[in-house]
């Protein structure tokens, strides 16, 4: 599907007459992985695929909502915006017009046809793509663009943890709402700072490949809310001995004399795998910035085997996608993105080898699994914004 296809689509939906249109990219992280909401540094960056959205408005209070990737078509009331588990997809877009009334912010009816070329379930953030979406939409009709950008970011955090109920960290969201092309965010969760580092002069004839094992991830259904509490748990116990008020606070070095405080076996890995990978970010970020891409495959490899052994949130098709990366010539590195139990993994690959890297990881991994990965190789880009 192309742009004009979707507008004829709208035409044939919602008749004729004026339309704006709107992109919303999806987002991947080279490392950082379940630290974002324990206040810790992440590296991701917003990918040129993600979801389109056209728009008109309406002169009544009512938002009709299609979509080219699903059947289901949802229309609304802005009085009535209860989220019903038969609205499906349609639950996105209305927790985030929920909060945007409930801020304050204007708003009224419109029609919306969405379609988005990311995998559906593969871990790429294609729900925050189209909360995001969503926001920049009233921001631009209803409130003249005024609606800083961080606050959109916040809001949509908030409609996925309140309204779909995934308490989900803010890195999808700050990457897909500020990305920027051929930039990597280096975000501390803590206090909302960050910079933006340039990937592709840093990559040394090297791209990023992104593996999608095709077992579906459905966050709200996995162990993810799991973790949090956990992690929740593990704070209440440091904070008997250290002044923090997130895992992150802690140095490796205070993490170590720490521990023997805490009984739980699971929640000391827990804890150790938060602690290390915050530091294996900045690490990432200054090897990166120093063209160093041997060390940040390292550094990529170690947080996968952190995130497999010690937060337990790989499992088999994730691990052997990255086993039988690693052992392809050109590969530097590889790792599980996103929040795991399925969904993607990225590798960095030699350019010349990745034809070759692609096959055989392919082949390798159908051999192992019974079906096979995807590759996507997208260049990054630009956050939510409206098309001209
Ligand atoms: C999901 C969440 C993010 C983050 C990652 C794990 O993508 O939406 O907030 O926690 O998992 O790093």
């Amino acid at each position: 599907m192309d742009l004009c296809s979707l507008i004829d689509r709208f035409h044939e939906i919602y008749g004729f007459g004026e339309i704006r249109k709107f992109f919303s990219p999806s987002r991947v992280n080279l490392i950082g992985e379940h630290i974002d909401y324990n206040g810790g540094h992440v590296l991701p960056c917003a990918l040129e695929i993600g979801t389109y959205g056209l728009v008109r408005k309406r002169d009544d209070n009512n938002i009709r909502l299609a979509s080219e990737n699903f059947e289901l078509k949802v229309e609304v009331n802005i009085e009535d915006l209860k989220y019903k588990s038969q609205d499906g997809w349609g639950n996105y877009p209305k927790g985030v017009i929920y909060f945007m009334k409930q801020k304050g912010y204007r708003i009224s009816g419109m029609d919306i046809l969405v379609w988005g070329n990311i995998p559906n379930g593969a871990g790429l953030s294609s729900s925050a793509s189209l909360e995001l979406l969503i926001a920049e939409i009233i921001n631009s009709l209803f409130n003249d663009g005024r609606i800083p950008k961080i606050d959109l970011i916040k809001l949509c955090q908030e409609a996925e943890n309140e309204f779909i109920g995934v308490r989900c960290g803010i890195m999808d969201q700050f990457a897909i709402s500020m990305g920027k092309k051929d930039k990597v965010i280096l975000l501390d969760c803590s206090s909302l700072q960050f910079e933006y580092i340039d990937i592709n002069i840093n990559m040394n004839d090297c791209i990023l490949v992104i593996m999608n094992t095709n077992k579906r991830r459905k966050l709200n259904e996995s162990r993810y809310n799991e973790r949090r509490d956990e992690c929740k748990k593990a704070l209440n116990i440091i904070k008997n001995y250290k002044d923090i008020d997130n895992l992150c606070q802690i140095s490796i070095e205070e993490y170590e004399e720490v521990e023997k405080h805490i009984f739980e076996d699971c929640i000391k890995k827990r804890v150790r795998h938060v602690v290390y990978e915050n530091q294996r970010v900045l690490n990432a970020a200054e090897a990166l910035k120093n063209g160093d891409i041997n060390r940040v495959g390292k550094l990529l490899v170690e947080s996968h085997n952190s995130l497999k052994d010690l937060y337990e949130v790989t499992g088999n098709e994730l691990d052997t996608i990255v086993e039988v990366s690693l052992e392809q010539s050109g590969c530097i590195g590889a790792r599980m993105t996103g929040g795991g139990f399925g969904g993607c993994a990225i590798a960095i690959v030699k350019n010349d080898s990745v034809d070759n890297f692609i096959n055989k990881v392919g082949t390798l991994y159908k051999r192992k699994i019974g079906y096979s990965p995807e590759f996507y190789i997208t260049g990054i880009g630009h956050g939510t914004r409206e098309l001209f």
